[in-house]
């Protein structure tokens, strides 16, 4: 008999048929995000999971599934998954690096580019038949080129948005857990510097990090007041990293000019008072959706899966085995 698995979200055809070729399936046409009571019921009796960052695998869940050998989640982060409880069991988790780097990059650039020059704030005004003529001081933006971009992580995705700062002639700075090689600084001309030099320095201060309990409220009220006032914060890592509620009162009081944020605490329930601002500018976590990445991520999702249960290392397994 073939493992069997549930895919908690529908996923391109492809995928499916990838495996259905090596596995007993039952996917989720709907895409309903599946309510933990159900979630529960319909992983009981199977081998692996193949699931996204709307769903919660935590330990109570891994208790009522004692088949379970594989956690494929359709993500890079796994913030979403309790991993020592999955390595307490033997699970395998898997994410899934490097295929949406590139993608998500051009979203925080999307972001940087939009926030600075006001771009949703400006088609608002356009749809609502504000624009009655040009005048000098119109919708006056902050200049993108020749600023410093202050990049918070400097994993393979930060790497990916500083190097499409050398464009802009732009100053980049870093900080990171690890000092990266000094090969890779030149390469992206990026100099290393403590947190708080960052924060005061960057006009753009963009999060690449994951969300854990060390990167909890990272930007707070105090980070924020240690930025410019013309600073721009970019947030298109994990809800949770930044404060929203002193984000929103740094915004409405002018500690920092804008924001853009793909990413938000408590998603897709997120704080509205994010709506009366104009200067935001807000996505609904979409940095890695363009079909080609969202195909990568998937497929990439069933390889891993697929391997655990056809007794092959998956190549993308975040816990030892
Ligand atoms: C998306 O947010 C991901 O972690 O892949």
């Amino acid at each position: 008999m073939k493992p069997r698995i549930l895919v908690t979200r529908e996923v391109f055809d492809e995928v499916l048929a990838q495996l259905c070729a090596e596995l007993e399936v039952e996917p989720n046409p709907t895409d309903r995000p599946l309510p933990p009571e159900e979630l529960r019921a319909r992983l009981a009796d199977k081998d692996g999971v193949m699931c996204a960052l709307t769903d919660r695998i935590d330990s109570a869940l891994i208790d009522a599934c004692p088949r379970l050998r594989v956690v494929g989640n359709i993500a890079v982060g796994y913030n979403n998954i309790d991993v020592p409880a999955c390595s307490a069991r033997g699970i395998a988790v898997t994410n899934t690096p490097g295929v949406l780097d590139e993608t998500t990059a051009d979203l925080v650039w999307a972001l940087m580019l939009a926030t600075a020059r006001r771009l949703t704030e400006a088609e608002a005004y356009l749809r609502n038949g504000e624009w009655t003529g040009w005048y000098l001081k119109q919708l006056l933006g902050t200049d993108v080129h020749h600023a410093t971009l202050g990049i918070i992580g400097m994993g393979r995705i930060g790497q990916a948005i500083a190097r499409r700062a050398a464009g802009f002639d732009m100053r980049v700075l870093y900080h990171n857990r690890k000092r990266v090689e000094p090969a890779l600084e030149r390469a992206l001309q990026a100099r290393y510097v403590a947190m708080d030099e960052l924060l005061a320095e960057a006009d753009f201060v963009v999060l690449q990090v994951p969300y854990c309990a060390a990167t909890h409220h990272l930007i707070g009220a105090a980070e924020l007041a240690r930025m410019k006032p013309s600073a721009i914060l970019v947030n298109a890592a994990r809800g949770g990293v930044v404060d929203d509620a002193a984000l929103i009162e740094a915004l409405a009081r002018g500690t920092i000019r804008a924001a853009g944020l793909d990413v938000f605490e408590g998603e897709p329930h997120f704080n509205r008072g994010f709506l009366a601002l104009k200067n935001v500018v807000l996505a609904p976590h979409v940095g890695s959706s363009t079909r080609a990445t969202r195909l990568a991520m998937a497929m990439t999702a069933a390889h891993n899966v697929i391997a655990v249960l056809t007794g092959r290392a998956a190549p993308n397994r975040v816990n030892p085995p």
